[in-house]
């Protein structure tokens, strides 16, 4: 399906997000695991993390939704039942990358495979150190899905990541549980850390100990009652919008904001976004608030500070709509140290730049990065979003703020992180989340 994006009226009203998608799965896993009944409430809504609901089913677990909340019968840690048939994780790295590491310590052979742009991802991140703990680990050449894993005991080990990837570092973390003694996992730049928060609040012993994170085996998990905070990375793609469309004043209510990527609002704050975070709080040792964003004529003449590898890790799902920020403030935006775009569901540092040009802007595709010249005026053009959300979504954004038609194809992608997502921008552009507003900016044209 195609989205037609026109500049449209300013971003007012106050929005709910869909749940993180992150803490989503991560939820979903450890209360499959746990002992007892755990209900979730504000589960992640996507398609990505509903295929981690479906391999669970395929795993023997019994869910269902209970006056808005998902509830989780869990098997306990080694009560999951061999799947009949490969598990598919769809689109999500995730699904994959974290239920491999809890199927490296059955006692059944499992399979997990996915769509095509997830058989096109590394995994060989994964199958290195699920080897060194002592899982037998099957995969296409080159470390590619289909993987088929046949676990049982494992053993500890210390594992310093080669990549920083939080869900290498999860894998490692959950297939700890299985170990013969303390699993210690060091990471080359802080990411994400909503498993080590999880995997606590679920009764594991986790710890830091001088950039070590380790896990204990054996715990008996205990199912717990979740409330899952909004998507902060879903939230970007409004902030942007606000900052890039004169009048708006938004706010998103209950969005997560975890330690580890709140970095992002720091960030927009130094480049000079009117953002605010209000009415604070933690639950299960998640942060969230609430965040006001207001257009200010004043952030389109500054610049993006450059990013670098630590920025990139800490922002990595943000970049996206960075890019598309800066290719409209006056100083534009350099990103280094950003390689694992190139990973993604698409190849997102190619993809940028391809369709910043095509929209006009001056963009330098580096192997690691972007160099974008900024200030351009951009204009609306086809978007080719490979299938990937998160470049549907910040092309969807850059539309709004661009002359004339912006053509997001395979639109429908945004569905795996954020159903509903052209649902809302057309309503806070279109005034309805609040009483002010301009026309609809977001139309669904009728050829396909
Ligand atoms: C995620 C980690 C990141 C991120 C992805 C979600 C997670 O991936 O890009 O959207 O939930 O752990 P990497 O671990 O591959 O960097």
């Amino acid at each position: 399906m195609m989205r037609s994006i026109r500049y449209a009226g300013p971003l007012c009203g106050t929005i709910r997000l869909p749940g993180d998608k992150s803490i989503s799965h991560r939820y979903a896993m450890l209360a499959a695991i746990a002992a007892g009944e755990s209900r979730i409430r504000g589960f992640a809504s996507g398609r990505d993390c509903r295929s981690t609901l479906d391999c669970l089913r395929a795993l023997g677990v019994d869910t269902r939704t209970e006056e808005g909340e998902l509830v989780i019968a869990g098997r306990g840690l080694r009560g999951l039942k061999e799947p009949r048939a490969p598990l598919d994780a769809g689109n999500s790295g995730t699904t994959v990358r974290l239920l491999a590491g809890i199927l490296a310590g059955q006692g059944f052979p499992a399979t997990l495979c996915g769509d095509a742009s997830l058989s096109r991802r590394p995994m060989q991140r994964i199958i290195e150190p699920l080897r060194l703990m002592g899982a037998r680990v099957d995969s296409r050449e080159g470390g590619l899905l289909p993987l088929t894993l046949r676990g049982g005991d494992l053993k500890a080990i210390r594992y310093e990541l080669p990549v920083a990837s939080a869900q290498v570092k999860s894998c490692v973390l959950l297939a700890g549980l299985y170990a013969s003694g303390a699993t210690a996992v060091r990471e080359p730049l802080p990411t994400r850390d909503h498993t080590e928060i999880a995997l606590a609040h679920f009764g594991a012993a986790v710890r830091g100990e001088a950039g070590w994170i380790l896990v204990e085996p054996g715990p008996t998990l205990r199912a717990r009652q979740l409330e899952v905070p909004g998507d902060l990375s879903s939230a970007a793609f409004f902030l942007a919008a606000a900052a890039l469309v004169p009048g708006s004043d938004l706010r998103l209510s209950g969005i997560g904001l975890n330690r580890r990527r709140r970095a992002l609002l720091a960030y927009l704050q130094d480049a000079g976004m009117d953002l605010r975070v209000e009415n604070e709080s933690e639950q299960a040792g998640e942060a969230r608030g609430d965040l006001r964003v207001r257009h200010d004529p004043g952030f389109l003449e500054g610049r993006l500070p450059a990013i670098g590898k630590e920025a990139a890790a800490a922002m990595i799902d943000e970049i996206p709509v960075l890019a598309v920020l800066g290719a409209r403030c006056a100083g534009g935006l350099e990103v280094a140290g950003a390689q694992e775009l190139r990973y993604k569901e698409s190849d997102r540092l190619a993809l940028l730049a391809a369709n910043l040009k095509a929209m006009g802007a001056e963009v330098e595709e580096l192997p690691d990065g972007l160099r974008i010249r900024g200030g351009k005026r951009l204009r609306g053009t086809d978007i080719v979003t490979a299938g990937d959300h998160r470049m549907a979504m910040a092309f969807a954004v850059a539309g709004l703020a661009a002359e004339g038609e912006t053509r997001i194809h395979e639109a429908e992608c945004a569905d795996v992180s954020f159903p509903g997502f052209w649902e809302t921008l057309a309503a806070c552009t279109s005034g309805r989340c609040a009483g002010t507003g301009g026309g609809m900016g977001v139309r669904e044209p009728d050829r396909g």
